[in-house]
């Protein structure tokens, strides 16, 4: 499928990719729970944040490349893991981690794909030669702890780099978009293929994932005893959080609020990255996802601390509208976007972004303080 008028950013990507998916999948993809707030929020947050560039700097052509757990990457910008990529095109993950791995960028790669793990590293090392494709997996802990060891082992196996727990999900969010479509069942040839054999779970039902709510820090422990890959937790909000995180050696943390898609109304996640930060303070690699649409974002994002981002439904609009072509479109677009605006921001190299360069929009300080 080719597109007649290609896509100049990613908001246009979405646009694309409403065209041609059918609305009910449209509607799972774009929506979030409830009232929606949050998904709002991730993106207006980066609007409502003002770049504050230097000049005369005598910066060098930029060069976005870096490196996340010993996993070098040629941007700061990661694959977030989305499920079901079959529903948004036939190639489904296969395209997805092409696209990834042409790009030289981190693919997390979801416990619900509808490829298997070991097929996607297979076609990723199909692209490089034979060589280490750059894949994490995300993990959502299962109340059978034998069936999470499998899975574990399956990803180390697979040649995945970092394990990502998603730990925002204690229950699932409330999706009304869904309710409203009544969709609850994938379609019969759409199957989460790294749950086959899982006891008692349908590997084909939308709602159904089996979640750990009584999930807690033991069980953390135990994933570390299960494996020697970086433990990484995704969907970190509070500050007293990280600063567990830190002390019970996990790896790295994502500010996610699961893209306004588990509990509405949580904070922005870049409005909340600088308390994250403070409690980390360096400590060990902080990411972010959450309405990160523009190179800008990544800036802003770096400026207040974090070490790389992670774009979910960009991905998503990018495979559905073009499959392959499109998600490296997306990944095109966002790395120049990101060198444009290191390059006007005059640094040259990601790690050179701080604090001063951003500042909250005037007329947010002030409402803030009026609050105050
Ligand atoms: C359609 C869709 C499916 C998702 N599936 C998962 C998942 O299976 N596991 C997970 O940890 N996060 C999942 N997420 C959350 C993303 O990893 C990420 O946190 C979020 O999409 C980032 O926000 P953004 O979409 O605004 O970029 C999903 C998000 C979307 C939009």
């Amino acid at each position: 499928m080719t597109m007649d008028l290609s896509p100049v950013n990613l908001r246009e990507f979405e646009r694309a990719a409403r065209d041609r998916l059918d609305p009910v999948y449209y509607d799972y993809f774009a929506g979030g729970a409830q009232d929606e707030h949050t998904v709002r929020a991730n993106e207006s947050a980066f609007a409502a944040i003002e770049l504050v560039p230097r000049i005369l700097r005598g910066a060098e052509d930029p060069e976005p490349a870096t490196s996340l757990l010993g996993c070098p990457s040629a941007m700061p910008v990661l694959l977030a893991p989305t499920a079901f990529h079959r529903i948004a095109h036939p190639e489904a993950e296969l395209a997805t981690v092409r696209a990834a791995a042409r790009a030289d960028v981190i693919m997390t790669v979801a416990m619900l794909s509808t490829v298997a793990v070991e097929r996607i590293a297979e076609e990723a090392r199909g692209v490089l030669d034979g060589t280490d494709p750059k894949l994490w997996f995300q993990l959502y802990v299962q109340p059978d702890q034998e069936f999470t060891r499998a899975l574990v082992q399956r990803a180390e196996s697979a040649g995945c780099r970092a394990l990502v727990v998603t730990v925002d999900s204690a229950a699932l969010g409330r999706h009304e978009r869904n309710d409203r479509n009544d969709f609850h069942q994938l379609p019969e040839d759409v199957q989460c293929e790294n749950l086959r054999g899982l006891g008692g779970s349908d590997s084909g039902n939308v709602r159904r994932v089996t979640l750990s709510p009584e999930i807690s820090w033991q069980h953390i422990e135990k994933l570390r005893e299960m494996t020697r890959l970086p433990i990484v937790l995704k969907g970190v909000l509070h500050p007293a959080d990280a600063r567990l995180a830190v002390r019970n050696g996990v790896d790295a943390i994502v500010v996610s609020n699961h893209g306004g898609r588990q509990l509405d109304t949580t904070p922005a996640t870049i409005a909340q990255l600088p308390v994250l930060a403070d409690a980390v303070s360096g400590r060990i690699p902080l990411l972010l996802d959450g309405g990160v649409r523009r190179g800008t974002d990544v800036v802003k994002a770096l400026a207040l601390g974090a070490d790389a981002v992670a774009l979910g439904r960009p991905i998503v609009w990018g495979l559905a509208a073009d499959g392959e072509a499109g998600v490296a479109k997306v990944l095109e677009l966002m790395r120049s976007e990101l060198e444009n605006a290191l390059a006007l921001c005059g640094v040259s190299a990601p790690k050179e972004l701080s604090r001063d360069l951003v500042a909250l929009r005037k007329e947010n300080s002030r409402s803030r303080e009026v609050q105050a």
